[in-house]
């Protein structure tokens, strides 16, 4: 009794874990008081000693509990106690925030700086029918310049399309198609979107990559809508001081038609690496709007006019940040996406 008494008491005065710890000992530890009373028991006579026995491991598991709740108590005062000492006037943890990838970032902008001359944006299908991809843009079956875009054709076989039909986009030029089936001039559109070729991949190539076309019909509008377009574009998204030449080149669906070059935004026109040491670049490809285009979509060519460009989103984003490899925008390294 006195040492159930003597330990309950001590164990309800403990203040920390420690001092716990040396009263277990204390009492029930090799040498601790009840260990040794209870060796006594064997000097007990024979007729008492079932009484005390009990008498004794009764004082031991009173023990025993009350060593535990005790335990328990002082543990969570000890949370609360790491609880109040938080310092909240700390500055936190920052947490990683993302950011519009940069090939998201420039689509936005471009389409910004079209939006300022009353270009709208429209979005549209990149499985495709042959028909608005080549067909209808007067690029028949036959047409060479199908070469130039090597195709990934779908497997239609369980369809009710013909062989064929049915492709990836290889330009966003069917969006000149789509949009001129569906609305009546005037019209001024851009459209960004993915597009896929059946390429090897490299530095500079990609099986799919991202282009954006831009195209007016209207009455009255001249070549020089065209060039003038151009130029505000590449100064708006390059610079001031960018400058842009032109080239004669062959489209299907424009006549005339144009390829345009920015001086080097790397060596400002000097020769670089960049530019293989001619001072331009190859940007876009452009012209007007083929009678035969409009025409088949009911637009009369002989009072309406337009012009289209198309050129490569990606190779804008490369040629801004001076990337030597297109593979870098697929990337999902983190150490090349937190630079922008
Ligand atoms: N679609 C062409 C290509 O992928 C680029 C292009 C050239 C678009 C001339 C146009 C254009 O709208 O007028 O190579």
């Amino acid at each position: 009794m006195q040492i159930k008494n003597s330990a309950v008491s001590m164990i309800i005065e403990a203040e920390n874990q420690k001092e716990l710890e040396e009263i277990k000992l204390q009492f029930l530890g090799r040498s601790g008081r009840l260990t040794l009373t209870l060796k006594e028991i064997t000097k007990v006579p024979a007729e008492k000693r079932a009484i005390v026995g009990r008498l004794a491991n009764e004082v031991k598991n009173v023990i025993e509990e009350t060593l535990e709740e005790k335990k328990l108590t002082l543990g969570s005062q000890i949370s609360n106690q790491q609880k109040q000492s938080i310092d909240i006037t700390n500055p936190g943890i920052k947490p990683d925030i993302g950011h519009l990838h940069p090939m998201t970032q420039v689509l936005y902008e471009v389409a910004d700086i079209f939006k300022q001359i009353g270009f709208q944006a429209a979005d549209g299908p990149e499985i495709e029918t042959d028909y608005h991809n080549f067909e209808a843009l007067n690029i028949y079956k036959d047409h060479p310049a199908r070469d130039t875009q090597q195709t990934l054709y779908l497997d239609t076989r369980d369809s009710k399309s013909n062989p064929g039909e049915i492709i990836l986009r290889t330009q966003t030029s069917n969006m000149q198609i789509r949009i001129m089936e569906k609305f009546t001039p005037p019209l001024r559109v851009i459209v960004p979107g993915k597009v896929f070729r059946y390429e090897q991949t490299d530095a500079s190539h990609g099986f799919e990559f991202w282009q954006f076309e831009g195209f007016a019909v209207d009455k009255n509008i001249r070549f020089t809508d065209l060039l003038g377009v151009l130029d505000y574009f590449v100064k708006k998204f390059f610079g001031e001081n960018t400058k842009i030449r032109f080239a004669s080149h062959n489209f299907p669906f424009t006549e005339p038609s144009l390829e345009g070059h920015i001086s080097c935004i790397t060596c400002k026109g000097k020769g670089c690496r960049f530019c293989k040491f001619s001072g331009w670049v190859e940007v876009l490809g452009a012209g007007m709007i083929h009678p035969n285009v409009l025409k088949r979509m009911n637009i009369n060519p002989s009072k309406y006019q337009g012009f289209a460009f198309g050129t490569g989103l990606s190779r804008l984003v490369t040629l801004r940040y001076q990337m030597n490899d297109l593979r870098l925008l697929t990337d999902p390294d983190l150490r090349i996406l937190e630079q922008f």
